[in-house]
């Protein structure tokens, strides 16, 4: 894993564990400083304010949506308005049942539990879920053998929050006993402006309006992407000799930094130009794809795929990735040109 975080570029969404301290102090804590997603927080605020009303934890709580969006805020957020205990783990760490039994005993009444990575829980751990999240009690298998006999050791009412980048991954008796499920979208170029002027006046940055805009287009609508350049373009600035932040040493940096206006960088370009140029615009496989470009499947799926496809640049078929018309235009290469085709 750490060899994959070291190869992520700038513009990876995923959490790195050496930005941990950095993250944690521009992660809100309420609802009102948390930015975008209006739908998702106009609904929780109502949940929350209804449970709070009516002295109960809150409905079990599934979050989805592909990395660096805010779901481990958004977990944080609903503990602290709720005014509870914020109890977090991650499915790989639950490994034994007693791994489980562990923590659900020592939560108190209203604890919000925060499963991350939930679509990784084993089998057996998911059946010890499934009926805590609906009675708030455990099966405790005593003794060995033919003594063995089951107790059932009652659980205080909590609130489960899982969270997962692959939605598709959880089996549908654990999704269905989630109350409210909700689902993250890219953030718009208003909505990331509004994270990187948030963020900018915590970590007193001097930023000009413009150069809010031209980053917050290039974050691949993602917040954490849009705080770890709003960093690097403070460093930029730093060592310009400039006291703020403008749209010529944003596009200085992004230049730098191999990134494009589009927010895509090299090895992104990389993809579109290898099925454009070796596979003719595709369809290819994404096996074929990982391999030219000399990445993992894993990491082409779930974190260049993902954002190509958003911005409109990839359409995945039953038969494979093809490039669009608008990707032909960004990089500037001639659809159906000779040297565009496949030559053996
Ligand atoms: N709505 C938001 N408003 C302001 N900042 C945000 C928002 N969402 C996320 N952030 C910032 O982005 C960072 C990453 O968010 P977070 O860790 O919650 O993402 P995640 O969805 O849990 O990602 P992963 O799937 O990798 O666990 C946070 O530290 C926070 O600073
Ligand atoms: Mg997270």
């Amino acid at each position: 894993m750490d060899a994959e975080i070291l190869k992520q570029g700038p513009m990876s969404p995923l959490y790195d564990p050496r930005e941990d301290d950095r993250e944690a102090t521009l992660r809100p804590r309420a609802l009102r400083d948390f930015q975008g997603q209006e739908r998702i927080k106009e609904n929780l605020s109502i949940f929350i304010q209804a449970a709070r009303e009516r002295g109960e934890a809150l409905d079990h709580l599934f979050l989805m949506g592909p990395p660096g969006l805010g779901k481990t805020t958004l977990a944080l957020v609903v503990a602290s308005e709720m005014g509870v205990e914020f109890k977090p783990t991650s499915a790989p760490a639950i490994e034994k049942p007693k791994d489980l039994a562990g923590i659900l005993t020592t939560l108190r009444p209203g604890s919000v539990l925060f499963i991350d990575e939930i679509h990784r829980l084993k089998p057996a751990i998911e059946e010890m879920l499934y009926i805590a999240m609906e009675d708030f009690e455990l099966d405790w298998i005593i003794g060995q053998g033919p003594a063995a006999r089951t107790v059932r050791v009652p659980v205080p009412p909590f609130t489960l929050i899982g969270a997962t980048t692959k939605a598709g991954m959880v089996s549908a008796p654990l999704s269905s006993r989630f109350g409210i499920s909700l689902r993250f979208d890219y953030y718009s170029p208003e909505e990331l402006g509004k994270v990187i002027r948030r963020s900018a006046g915590i970590l007193d940055i001097e930023i000009d309006d413009d150069a809010v805009a031209l980053l917050a287009g290039t974050s691949r609508g993602t917040p954490r992407i849009a705080n770890r350049l709003l960093r690097r373009m403070r460093d930029f600035a730093q060592i310009g000799g400039k006291s703020r932040v403008t749209s010529d040493i944003v596009r200085f940096g992004l230049e730098r930094l191999e990134v494009d206006h589009l927010g895509l960088e090299r090895i992104d370009r990389e993809i579109l130009r290898t099925i454009m140029v070796k596979y003719g615009g595709g369809p290819v496989g994404a096996e074929t794809l990982a391999v030219s470009v000399g990445e993992s499947v894993d990491s082409l799926e779930d974190y260049y795929e993902p954002y190509l496809i958003q911005a409109g640049m990839i359409a995945r078929t039953p038969r494979g990735r093809v490039a669009t018309p608008a990707a032909y235009r960004h990089l500037g290469i001639e659809p159906g040109h000779e040297n565009g085709r496949l030559q053996f």
